[in-house]
């Protein structure tokens, strides 16, 4: 792996155990749809395991070119060049999939950018797959740790529009596009991912 290449020290961290999760819900999976890529670790690191699977990076237009690096100099056979997909691009061009998985998406895009992201992806999963997100939430409005609160008052810092949602409002907002919540795991790092079968 070149030093050249986009990276992000938490993709690193937490791909271990995102892929603890990922091997309990992608048995039988054939293809996966990543939304929000962002430096690609997740889809290179991923695809490398998982090597059945057909891995389908993508991000925004302006961030597709990141992602695009890591995965050439992958060259993969199962992890194909990234696709443009902003969520609220809708109908998203895209085919479906055996589950999506997204990453510390959520937080970064702005609350109907998340509303769009849920009433979009059911259309994208074939019936009976899954969606897992990762990322951190809140619960009765409250942050998990304190660190948390700090990553939010940091986060709208950048960008007041982002922050860490509530874990009932995504549920929520999963339910009226049809999904049913199958767990809530706790992650490392103040973290959790939600897997709902569609
Ligand atoms: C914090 S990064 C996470 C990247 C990667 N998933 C990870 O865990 O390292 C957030 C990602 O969400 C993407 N994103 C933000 N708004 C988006 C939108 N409207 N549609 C699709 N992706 C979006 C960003 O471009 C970025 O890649």
């Amino acid at each position: 792996m070149s030093d050249a290449l986009p990276f992000s020290q938490a993709a690193e961290n937490n791909k271990i155990p995102i892929r603890e999760v990922l091997e309990r819900h992608l048995q039988g999976a054939r293809s996966i749809l990543e939304i929000g890529s962002g430096t690609a670790q997740h889809a290179e690191y991923f695809a490398a395991h998982f090597s059945n699977v057909f891995w389908q990076a993508t991000d925004t237009p302006v961030a597709v070119e990141t992602v695009r690096q890591r995965i050439v100099a992958a060259d993969l056979p199962n992890l194909p060049p990234p696709l443009a997909l902003d969520v609220n691009q809708r109908p998203w061009q895209l085919s479906s999939y055996s589950a999506v998985f997204t990453a510390n998406s959520l937080h970064i895009m702005c609350p109907t950018s998340v509303e769009n992201f849920f009433a979009s992806v059911g259309q994208h999963i074939d019936g009976g797959g899954k969606l897992l997100v990762y990322g951190p939430f809140k619960y009765g409005n409250e942050f998990t740790t304190d660190s948390n609160a700090r990553f939010d008052l940091w986060l709208k810092d950048r960008d007041p529009l982002s922050g860490i949602r509530d874990f009932e409002w995504v549920r929520d907002l999963a339910a009226a596009a049809g999904f049913s919540l199958l767990e809530d795991n706790a992650m490392p790092a103040n973290n959790q991912m939600l897997v709902w079968r569609k």
